[in-house]
């Protein structure tokens, strides 16, 4: 049954409110209110006249990531002026500031372009370079990933956890192609490496929700050759906290990283970056 419009924003305003009350963080709570907002933001522009900012040959910038992120930005300075903010589409504030918030506005921009539904909103904050809150927002589905130090990981208020299965033969996981020639050529050898050792290889288009799905027992695994701290910030305390296991090699120190996310149970130990 297709929801009235008033109905679906009462809906999201309830929704608010359970996750809002139940968050004792005050960091998580801005993160929350401000994924919701910006989520509400890019669900109303989904397959409407959609700007091309930047075409390249494996990649695409909208305008909307850029919208997304003044609005993101916005929302976190309302209540903290004096905090930094690192974003994939800029970045403002002092690096004196003990706090960080990490924000990737709109992951799955090239999703989002071609009309497929599955894109997010990541948003970790960082104290002294370690994260203490995380929220990744998926406005299609209406999931919503939190997590805080202290607390526990959770998709919609529910506590979540990292999936049990530990043959190789029964695994299901996400190889990521970033964007370059080399990172492309290093994940096809790796797909023809493990396609035939697992159930299943999927390809989805957004790092932060393959994080968020490892964490909630929808995968497995999920594997990039390089990848951006605000794709992943906010999903590896996630699936950290969900009894996942995160490996990560630095490209360049303290923002592009190799990353490998398992279950914990699962052996990829044979999986390297060189
Ligand atoms: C991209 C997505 C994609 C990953 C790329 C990222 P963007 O982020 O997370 O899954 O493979 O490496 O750059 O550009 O859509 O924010
Ligand atoms: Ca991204
Ligand atoms: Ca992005």
């Amino acid at each position: 049954m297709k929801l009235h419009t008033t109905d679906r924003s009462l809906k999201r305003k309830q929704q608010k409110q359970t996750f809002l009350t139940a968050m004792p963080n005050d960091f998580l709570s801005t993160a929350i209110e401000t994924a919701l907002e910006a989520g509400d933001f890019l669900r109303r522009h989904f397959e409407t006249d959609i700007k091309i900012a930047e075409k390249f040959s494996h990649d695409i910038k909208i305008e909307l990531d850029n919208l997304a992120q003044e609005k993101i930005i916005a929302s976190i300075l309302k209540d903290y002026p004096e905090h930094q903010i690192i974003g994939e589409e800029g970045s403002i504030g002092s690096k004196d500031s003990e706090i960080c918030w990490i924000v990737d506005p709109l992951d799955g921009t090239v999703n989002f372009t071609y009309g497929i539904p599955h894109f997010c909103i990541s948003i970790a904050v960082q104290k002294r370079g370690k994260t203490i809150a995380g929220v990744i927002y998926d406005p299609m589905r209406g999931e919503l990933f939190t997590v805080s130090e202290p607390g526990y990981p959770k998709l919609n208020g529910k506590v979540i956890k990292s999936s049990q299965r530990s043959f190789l033969s029964e695994s299901i996981g996400v190889i990521g192609f970033s964007r370059t020639k080399e990172t492309i050529a290093k994940a096809t050898d790796l797909f023809f490496n493990l396609v035939p050792k697992v159930r299943k290889i999927r390809f989805t288009g957004s790092a932060a929700l393959d994080l968020a799905y490892v964490a909630c027992g929808r995968l497995d695994f999920y594997i990039e050759q390089q990848i951006q701290i605000w794709d992943i910030a906010a999903g590896i305390l996630l699936v950290e906290k969900s009894g996942g296991k995160i490996m990560t090699k630095p490209i360049i120190e303290g923002k592009t990283f190799s990353l490998k996310a398992t279950n914990g149970s699962l052996n990829l130990d044979f999986v390297t970056f060189d």
